[in-house]
């Protein structure tokens, strides 16, 4: 337990918030910890359906401490650090992962939204990546994602400058998915997920894991997306939403989880 990881439950979404404000979030092997129990929980909670990751303070977060990196290197023989927990649990997510950025993220905070399902950002938001500027290496398969995400010419910027991106940049070169008012980040995030958890789970998490799939040949995809499809169509969740549009009612999806 840490007093740096704040998580909360309503109405279907647990926000896991960073909360170390005067040390910009760093984050600490305990942060990573709890941050990685609280995502791992959320799994197997029927109650939760959507993680929302967010910031206190000015910043969503810099990074590893870097005393703690000094003293704990992330990676070792010895079986799993709290990094690689936390970065697994992120990778191996069912559920949907979205990030509220309130601020400066940098390093691990930038390699983490590589992974999440959707980014938001305030218009104070910046993402950067400086490990080569001191004098460190790419971090978990960000030398992939990023330019998945963004293309290589940005991401060797990010990657190799090291060169700060702001919202908006980061909203241009795929990121992030839309930049708020900074006072509105957190309230129009919120919503989203709530939008999101209100959502028929099956069906959410078979287009999450279809999104984050590698790139495959297209007819393989179509097949593979055809065999959802009518799995799909023979679920539960579709007979919901089929009698709620035939009822003229909102779909109710909680009971399915
Ligand atoms: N690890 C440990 N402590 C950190 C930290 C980090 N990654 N980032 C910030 N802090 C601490 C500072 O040491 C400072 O502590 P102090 O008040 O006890 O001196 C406090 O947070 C505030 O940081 P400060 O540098 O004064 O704020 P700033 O607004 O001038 O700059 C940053 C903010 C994030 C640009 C700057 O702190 C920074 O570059 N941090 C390192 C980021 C980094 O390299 N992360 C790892 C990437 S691999």
């Amino acid at each position: 337990m840490t007093e740096y990881v704040k998580i909360s439950d309503a109405e279907g979404v647990r926000t896991i918030a960073f909360s170390r404000a005067d040390k910009k979030n760093a984050l600490t092997r305990e942060m990573y910890d709890a941050a990685a129990n609280a995502l791992n929980g959320a799994q197997n909670d029927p109650e939760i359906r959507v993680v929302l990751f967010a910031g206190e303070g000015d910043s969503f977060t810099a990074g590893n401490d870097l005393n703690d990196f000094l003293e704990h290197p992330p990676f070792s023989e010895d079986g799993p650090s709290p990094v690689e927990r936390f970065m697994t649990a992120l990778m191996e997510a069912k559920k949907p992962v979205v990030a509220a950025v309130g601020g400066l993220s940098v390093g691990i905070g930038v390699t983490m939204l590589l992974h999440c399902d959707l980014v938001y950002a305030s218009r104070m938001a910046t993402f950067s990546t400086p490990f080569v500027k001191l004098a460190l290496a790419p971090e978990f398969a960000s030398s992939i994602t990023m330019p998945a995400v963004m293309g290589r010419a940005k991401a060797a910027e990010m990657l190799l400058l090291g060169e700060k991106l702001s919202a908006e940049e980061a909203e241009r070169a795929g990121l992030v998915a839309r930049v708020f008012a900074d006072e509105e980040l957190i309230e129009q995030a919120t919503a989203r997920c709530r939008k999101l958890a209100k959502l028929a789970p099956g069906a959410v998490a078979d287009a999450k894991t279809l999104l984050r799939a590698p790139a495959e040949d297209l007819a393989a995809r179509m097949q593979r997306e055809g065999k959802l499809f009518n799995e799909r169509l023979g679920s539960d969740e579709f007979k919901e939403a089929a009698g709620a549009f035939f009822e003229r009612r909102e779909p109710d999806f909680s009971k399915f989880g």
